[in-house]
């Protein structure tokens, strides 16, 4: 059956149908994805009756796979496979979690970011899976902004300002900035990734921005000054005529390209709704039979990361 895509805003995001996303895909439908994402950023999937063995499987496709932080010996985990993120506000026993910081954590979560930019090795594709979703009209959305169309109109002066501007990124800046107790000094003393604000979308060939909630600085610009010319980037990347918003049901599946896209869960009662959304996540330039062989940032990462803002403890502490 041939892909069939419905855009959502004429230059951004649709929704697509038409391929069994839980059997093993063919090279020729597996392009078909990659085009429609080259295309409109964002791709929407519904009632897909994946499991977690066909989400991972289905993700492998387009490259390696983010692991999560590996656990001691013998501890429990809630998902079955350390290629899902848990972007649930659920505990290990699955009801929802009342450890201050996990909510914490998630809470970054909720402004506009890029998924793992604060990793040197980028990440192309996230691929989130709703299981649980708050009920109709409780809230649980994610947005969707387009990075592309925002760069193209942007006037030429500021293009020029940031064409060759490097942003200086980092987990626990997004974490401080929702609100978590870390001070600039610790930020600054934690790993940070440098990637260029401008960059040419492989897959399209149109230029993109690439900043969002853990940009921190401008290198080679002002403190305050690169911090404002972010914060405008993002305003300006976020209005309303480049941003969409999904409302999930159970089965639901969207792929996100976070190298021409910002994304941020929306608000809902997350003591009152359980939410259970599992995210497999794409490194950027791997080649599926590369797959195997990729070291695990995370592992390192939150090994040196303050205690309020570590995912680990936070896990933890809501068995
Ligand atoms: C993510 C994320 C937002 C949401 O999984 O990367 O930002 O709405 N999720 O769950
Ligand atoms: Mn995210």
């Amino acid at each position: 059956m041939a892909l069939k895509c419905e855009p959502i805003l004429p230059n951004f995001g649709a929704v697509c149908s038409g391929l069994d996303l839980t059997r093993e895909l063919d090279a020729d439908e597996v392009k078909q994805i990659t085009d429609a994402m080259d295309k409109y950023g964002v791709t929407v999937w519904r009632d897909t009756g994946m499991s977690d063995e066909d989400h991972v499987n289905f993700s492998r496709n387009f490259g390696y796979l983010e692991r999560v932080p590996k656990r001691p010996e013998g501890q429990r985990t809630r998902l079955p496979y350390r290629e899902l993120f848990d972007a649930s506000n659920l505990n290990l026993e699955g009801e929802i979690t009342t450890d201050p910081a996990a909510i914490e954590y998630r809470k970054g979560d909720r402004l506009w970011h890029t998924d793992s930019a604060f990793l040197e090795k980028r990440t192309s594709y996230s691929i989130l899976l709703a299981h649980i979703t708050p009920p109709a009209g409780a809230g649980g959305e994610t947005w969707f902004a387009d990075a592309r169309t925002a760069y193209e109109d942007l006037p030429q002066e500021t293009k020029n300002l940031i064409e060759d501007k490097v942003g200086v990124n980092s987990l626990w800046w997004s974490r401080k900035k929702a609100g978590a107790e870390v001070s600039e000094e610790e930020v600054y003393e934690r790993p940070v990734a440098k990637h260029p604000l401008v960059h040419t979308h492989a897959g399209s060939g149109r230029k993109s921005l690439f900043i969002a909630a853990h940009t921190m600085d401008v290198e080679g610009m002002d403190k305050a000054e690169g911090r404002k010319l972010i914060e405008d980037l993002i305003a300006h990347t976020t209005q309303d005529k480049y941003t969409f918003k999904w409302q999930w049901q159970p089965g639901d599946m969207v792929i996100w390209d976070n190298l021409c896209t910002m994304h941020k869960g929306g608000e809902y009662d997350y003591n009152a709704y359980k939410r259970d959304m599992r995210r497999t996540t794409v490194r950027e330039g791997t080649e599926p039979h590369l797959m195997e062989t990729g070291d695990d940032p995370y592992t390192a990462l939150f090994s040196k990361s303050p205690k309020s803002v570590d995912i680990n403890s936070a896990r933890d502490a809501g068995r």
